[in-house]
């Protein structure tokens, strides 16, 4: 799938912005503070309908105008994203989100309004890294849960419906505990909730753990080519249920994982009693995520941690391009910092392979000039945006 036409309308520091994009590599330059990120977050919204950078999406209406800052100005504003999308086999379609001062979203797709998200999505798929993916490799816990999470309901949406359904079980049975550490209430349908968390957090644990091992040999792969082979990256899926000395998902490909939860919530019954809380289940899981054996988020250089991000990430765009059967769209939003010039000459080729892809760097000084050839470049100055004559 590719992006033809992009149309931005308050959004960010543009005022108005129409721009015809090449099929292939596409490359904003321009120094901090410019635009470039805003441009790759516009697609991202486009696609997903949420920012990658703001809770809060009345944050993305244009805040300045003429230099002047006003809330006056920017609660009668709405930021328009639009583009027209071509697909393989479905021709083009027009899609766009309206976000207006009070958060309010309004999502078409050829002129029509969409007010059921799911018919919305899926008409454009864009896999986006940006400097929040380090977080996934350097940072806690959560922030790999979340990559699960995210990348996951992209893939499958029904994930979603499970992870809500457990997040909302896992609350009152949290609550009853935490009543009965506390006040010694009675366990008033403890079963009940105990039989809801290992229903709901069955699914998940499943397809983590296949997400996992779909994307771990990908990412491998990728790591390894970008590293000249120097570095093998490991991605293992750190379980909860599965942490008491039993066997790794991977060890088990007929896993029962209901059956999992249920004994690893047996074998901490006692300490949730006196805890009030629970203590196993997908909310506790993780990732291991190992360069050359050691721990990446302890061990590597920040180059190394982004190279790994990355890597996972473009192992993520041939998950998602195996689903779809055809490419998405790929964002890199300054993905060359950190990286030597051997991984960026690496990379930059490899982007070459990946359909429609939309970059951002302050400098394309060192980018090899067969690719810059075939790229459309673009200069991003202050909101707008200017394409360099070849
Ligand atoms: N709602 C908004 N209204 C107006 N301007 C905004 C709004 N949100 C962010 N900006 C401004 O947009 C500018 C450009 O931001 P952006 O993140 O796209 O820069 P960039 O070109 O990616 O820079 P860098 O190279 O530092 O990453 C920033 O100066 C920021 O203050
Ligand atoms: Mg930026």
């Amino acid at each position: 799938m590719r992006i033809n036409h992009l149309h931005l309308s308050s959004f960010r520091n543009y005022d108005q912005l129409t721009l015809d994009v090449g099929p292939r590599l596409n490359i904003f330059v321009g120094d901090n503070a410019q635009g470039k990120t805003n441009l790759l977050e516009a697609i991202q919204i486009l696609a997903s309908t949420h920012s990658f950078r703001s809770a809060r999406d009345a944050d993305i209406i244009q805040l300045c105008q003429n230099g002047q800052v006003s809330e006056m100005t920017r609660f009668e504003k709405v930021a328009v994203i639009s583009a027209e999308v071509e697909r393989e086999d479905a021709g083009t379609v027009l899609m766009e989100v309206r976000i207006s001062s009070l958060g309010k979203k309004n999502l078409q797709v050829n002129g029509a309004r969409r007010s059921r998200l799911s018919d919305y999505l899926g008409h454009l798929t864009a896999v986006c890294f940006n400097s929040f993916d380090l977080d996934i490799i350097a940072g806690e816990p959560q922030d790999r849960r979340r990559f699960l999470n995210l990348e996951i309901s992209q893939l499958n949406p029904i994930y979603n419906h499970y992870l809500l359904r457990y997040r909302r079980a896992l609350e009152q049975r949290n609550r009853l505990l935490h009543d009965m550490a506390e006040y010694g209430s009675g366990d008033n349908g403890l079963d009940a909730w105990t039989d809801q968390i290992v229903e709901y957090g069955a699914h998940l644990f499943e397809r983590r753990d296949l997400f996992v091992k779909e994307i771990s040999p990908l990412a491998q792969t990728i790591h390894s080519e970008l590293t000249n082979g120097e570095e093998k990256l490991d991605i293992r899926y750190l379980c909860s249920a599965l942490q008491n000395g039993t066997a790794q998902p991977t060890d088990r490909p007929e896993m029962d994982w209901g059956q999992a939860f249920r004994s690893d919530l047996e074998r901490v019954a006692s300490d949730e009693l006196r805890r009030g809380m629970t203590l196993s289940g997908p909310q506790r899981d993780d990732l291991s995520i190992l360069i050359n054996g050691s721990e990446a988020r302890v061990f590597a250089s920040q180059g190394q941690q982004r190279t790994a991000a990355l890597s996972l990430k473009m192992a993520e765009f041939e998950v998602a391009m195996g689903r779809l059967g055809e490419n998405p769209v790929l964002l890199l939003d300054d993905v060359l910092s950190d990286l030597d010039p051997q991984r960026q000459r690496i990379l930059l080729e490899k982007t070459n392979g990946f359909g429609q892809t939309f970059l951002s760097t302050t400098t394309i000084k060192g980018f090899p000039e067969t690719l810059l050839e075939q790229s459309n470049i673009y200069e991003v100055k202050g909101g707008a945006v200017t394409q360099n004559a070849k």
